[in-house]
This record gives structure tokens, C-alpha cells and sequence, in this order.
């Protein structure tokens, strides 16, 4: 089916949005996240109220510190949002991500259990609000964070958890350009290619989305009359620690030479086909053998006309089952098969935390350094059911992804006792890597809402 007509024409509001929906604050390299718990919510209204100026709205990139600002939906019952309101969200946002059921489809169990997390732990300090700080620099950064937590004092919130980020360029920890395909927001300033234009109802409620229907979205009624959801959007995030070493040495074990010596070319190119993209980002796709760095940010190709059987880029590497793009049934190599993986698309915020260490580094056993480090995900999306919790699990943790047999996502999944098989399609025969272990582990982790700013306004009661 083609996205509704309406949506082209739908302009967004961008004025009420929060900046992170619109852009990455790419320029904005130094930037940590608040993790608060609300003790008193009359008082956590009037720190909202102060903060309000500053909370960064709009598509204008931001010259000085920018913030922004999520709740949970703990933190929106206790800022005073009426259970009539919060009965519009989404279950699973009103559940939050650590229940039984949300554990058992996201693959949280086991080391990766959320018993086990360092914030969002069932039992643990309450997870309300996320304040969002991006400066132009760490001293910018370290400012500002020193304020807010002066502002804290007596405020009637506390800080239960700081996450730090590490600018460590553009890539992430594995040593992989990262952040390259996102999807374009129609009804914005910005045009991008047809495949992954998307309807501004799959990330902000309040608009139509790509079945051409308005995201659910709570109502405030009354003398406050409000589309309370109007110009937000959920924001996934998701603290998931990266053992590096764990990575490149499984990949170099599986390349070895017959006579057991190293082959480092074989390792990148097992390790790209992990990813699906080379190091440099170059689609294996579109180059499948060697990387070709002037490829990295091409994005705008699809899977079925010339590689339909993966045998340039793997079928079940991460990327490819993360935005399988045209090669979903019925008809793959279609507008109409692009069309349904339009609705299962996230705009990705995530930053690295921890130090970087080369896969050289990695591979040297005595320098390997025990400290660690991953990835802040962080995804917004206006239906976490049907975009963040449906990629995760219907895609990338599926054993039988695409006639798969037994293979999860190679950098996702590998949590069971015996870990996942890796399959790379080939002629004359397939190559099936087994055990591959976990290399990603969660250990944090909440389901928010980043309000527009009316709503916002609303929340502080100003
Ligand atoms: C530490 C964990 C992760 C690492 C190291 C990682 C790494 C990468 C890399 C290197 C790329 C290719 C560059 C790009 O297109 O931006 C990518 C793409 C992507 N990843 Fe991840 N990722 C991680 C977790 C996740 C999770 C949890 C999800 C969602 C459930 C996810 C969804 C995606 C999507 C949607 C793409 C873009 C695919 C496309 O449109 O071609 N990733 N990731």
C-alpha cells in the first residue's frame, strides 16, 4: 500500500518540537544524561517551570548548551498528569520496558536481566525524568552539569544515575562508522531519498502516520483542553555495554589461516559482514569485497535487485535485519514492499560512552582494558510496540529471520548458553559461523516521553 497522499502535504509544528527529534546536535560533541527520581512533585513542577527557557525547541541548531526533556510514566503521574491522560498512552510505555513480558521479547534475561541493571532495575530508584545536555564542549558540559545539580538541591528531584558519553568521532566502540541511515521526516525542512522519507506520524503523535492514521495520544480535557501527546515522541533508551575484545578475537579465531596465523583482512571483512557495512560505512552491498570509504554515506539502495540471497551482504548482518528495506513480502523489490519496513523505522540518538581501544588493541590480550564502554541507544518513535520493540525482536533476535535456521543478530544476540550461528550465504556453499557469543549486553535501560513544548509548559502548570 502507498503512505496516505495526506501525509506529504502535513507540515510539522517544528517550533513545539524538542530539538533531538529534528537533529543529533551533531556539532554538540560532549553530552550526558540525567537520570532523576521525583520526590515531591509540586516541587519537581516549579524546577520544570525554571527550566523551560531552556529547553532547546525547533530545527535551529543551537550556538550554546542544549537540552532536552523526557519523562517516564511514573514521572508524568507524579508531576500531576490525571490517570484519564496517562490512560492515553501506550501500554507498553505505561508498563515500562523491565516487565516479565517486555524482558522475555526484548532477550533481557539471563546476564541481561534487568535485576541486574545499574539504573531502570525493578526495585531500584524510581526512573522519572531524563534530563538531555549537549555542549559544544566538555568544559561547556561540565558547566552546565554543575548547575543543574546546584538547581537540584532541594528541588524535589534527586539524581539516581549519570550516564557519561564519549566523543570517540563518528563511529561506535566495534570500530564501525555509525548513524549513516536514518530516515527523513516528510512535513520538515529537510528532503532526502523516496525510500526512507516517512510520514511525521511514525515519530511524533498528533500527525498521520504510514498506515495513514493518528498515532493514539493522550487528551487533557477541561479548561486545559490539550492533545497532550501532540508533537511529542517515545524515546527508547537503552544502556548497552560493548565487550570489544570479546568481538574482534571471536572474529579472528574464525578467520585464522590453516596454519592458525592471523588474517587480518579475512577478520574486517567477517566482522563487516557482521555489520553490514565496512569500517568506513561502505554497504556491503554495494562493495562487497573490499571497503571503499567513498561509499560510507550511501544510502539509498536496496537489497532485492542485486542481492537478494546475501551473497554481498549477509541476510541475517545487523543492518540488513535492523531496515530489511525492499525485500519484505509480499512483493519484495516493490515501493510497496519499501513502503511496509516504513513502518518499522526509528531515528536514532544514540551516543558511545567509556574509552575506545583500536581492534588491534582489542586483539593484544595484555592490553586489553577491562573498562567499560558501549553504547547510550537511543531511539524515538511515536509506536514502540511497532517500531523499536517489533525491529528487536521480530527482526533482529529472530532465529528464523528472512529462512534463517538458528541465527540471531550477530552483534545483538549470541545470549544463550550456546550463542547464535552466524550464516554467510556463498557459492557453492554457505559458511556457518557457530557460537558466536554475546557481544552486547544491556545493563540499563526506560521506556520515556519527550513532551512538545506546549505540553511541557502544561506539566510545569505555567
Ligand atoms: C551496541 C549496540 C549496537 C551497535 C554497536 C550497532 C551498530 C550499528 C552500525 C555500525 C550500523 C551501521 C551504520 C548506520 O547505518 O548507522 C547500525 C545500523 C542500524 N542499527 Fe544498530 N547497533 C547497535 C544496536 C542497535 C539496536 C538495539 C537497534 C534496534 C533495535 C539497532 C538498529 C539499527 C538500525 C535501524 C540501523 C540502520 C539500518 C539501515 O537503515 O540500514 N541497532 N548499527
Amino acid at each position: 500500500m502507498a503512505a496516505n497522499p495526506l501525509t506529504k502535504r502535513t507540515r510539522v509544528d517544528t517550533d513545539d518540537v524538542q530539538g533531538l527529534v529534528l537533529q543529533g546536535f551533531g556539532k554538540h560533541r560532549a553530552a550526558a544524561y540525567l537520570v532523576l527520581e521525583v520526590i515531591d512533585g509540586a516541587g519537581a513542577r516549579s524546577w520544570l517551570s525554571s527550566l523551560l527557557p531552556e529547553i532547546t525547541l525547533g530545527e535551529a541548531r543551537p550556538s550554546g548548551v542544549a537540552r532536552n526533556l523526557a519523562l517516564t510514566s511514573s514521572g508524568l503521574a507524579k508531576l500531576g498528569l490525571p490517570p484519564a491522560t496517562l490512560s492515553g498512552f501506550s501500554l507498553e510505555f505505561l508498563e515500562g520496558m523491565t516487565s516479565a513480558h517486555r524482558s522475555r521479547l526484548l532477550g533481557d534475561e539471563g546476564a541481561a536481566a534487568p535485576v541486574r541493571w545499574e539504573w531502570g532495575a525493578p526495585g531500584g530508584p524510581e526512573v522519572d525524568v531524563l534530563l538531555l545536555v549537549f555542549a559544544p564542549d566538555t568544559d561547556a558540559l561540565t558547566a552546565a552539569l554543575e548547575r543543574h545539580r546546584a538547581d537540584l538541591t532541594g528541588s524535589g528531584l534527586r539524581e539516581v544515575a549519570t550516564l557519561d558519553t564519549e566523543d570517540i568521532g563518528r563511529g561506535e566502540h566495534f570500530g564501525f562508522r555509525d548513524g549513516l541511515s536514518q530516515p527523513t521526516m516528510s512535513g520538515v525542512g529537510r528532503a532526502g531519498p523516496q525510500r526512507h522519507t516517512v510520514a511525521p506520524g511514525e515519530f511524533l503523535l498528533g500527525y498521520l502516520n504510514e498506515h495513514g492514521q493518528y498515532p493514539r495520544s493522550p487528551q487533557v480535557t477541561g479548561a486545559d483542553d490539550l492533545d497532550f501527546g501532540r508533537n511529542g515522541s517515545y524515546l527508547v533508551l537503552r544502556t548497552l555495554v560493548q565487550d570489544v575484545a570479546g568481538f574482534w578475537r571471536y572474529v579472528d579465531r574464525a578467520t585464522r589461516r590453516p596454519d592458525g596465523s592471523p588474517d587480518p583482512e579475512a577478520r574486517t571483512a567477517l566482522a563487516a559482514r557482521m555489520v553490514g557495512r565496512w569500517p568506513s560505512g561502505a554497504p556491503l552491498t554495494l562493495s562487497p569485497e573490499v571497503d571503499r570509504s567513498e561509499l560510507a554515506e550511501q544510502n539509498d539502495f536496496g537489497y532485492d535487485a542485486d542481492d537478494r540471497d546475501g551473497m554481498r551482504c549477509p541476510v541475517g548482518a545487523h543492518v540488513r535485519r535492523t531496515n530489511p528495506r525492499d525485500s519484505l513480502p509480499p512483493k519484495p523489490g516493490t515501493e510497496a514492499s519499501t513502503d511496509v519496513g516504513k513502518r518499522h523505522r526509528l531515528l536514532r540518538r544514540g551516543r558511545p560512552f567509556g574509552p575506545p581501544i583500536a581492534p588491534d588493541a582489542a586483539l593484544d590480550e595484555g592490553s586489553a582494558q577491562p573498562a567499560d564502554r558501549g553504547l547510550h541507544f537511543l531511539a524515538l518513535c511515536s509506536d514502540i510496540a511497532r517500531q523499536f520493540e517489533f525491529i528487536s525482536h521480530t527482526w533482529a533476535m529472530n532465529p528464523a529471520f528472512a529462512g534463517l535456521l538458528d541465527d540471531a543478530d550477530p552483534l545483538l544476540g549470541g545470549h544463550s548458553s550456546r550463542g547464535t550461528s552466524f550464516t554467510v550465504q556463498g557459492v557453492p556453499v554457505r559458511r556457518r559461523h557457530q557460537g558466536v557469543p554475546a557481544f552486547v549486553t544491556p545493563r540499563g535501560g526506560a521506556y520515556f516521553f519527550l513532551p512538545g513544548g506546549r505540553a511541557l509548559r502544561h506539566l510545569a502548570g505555567s
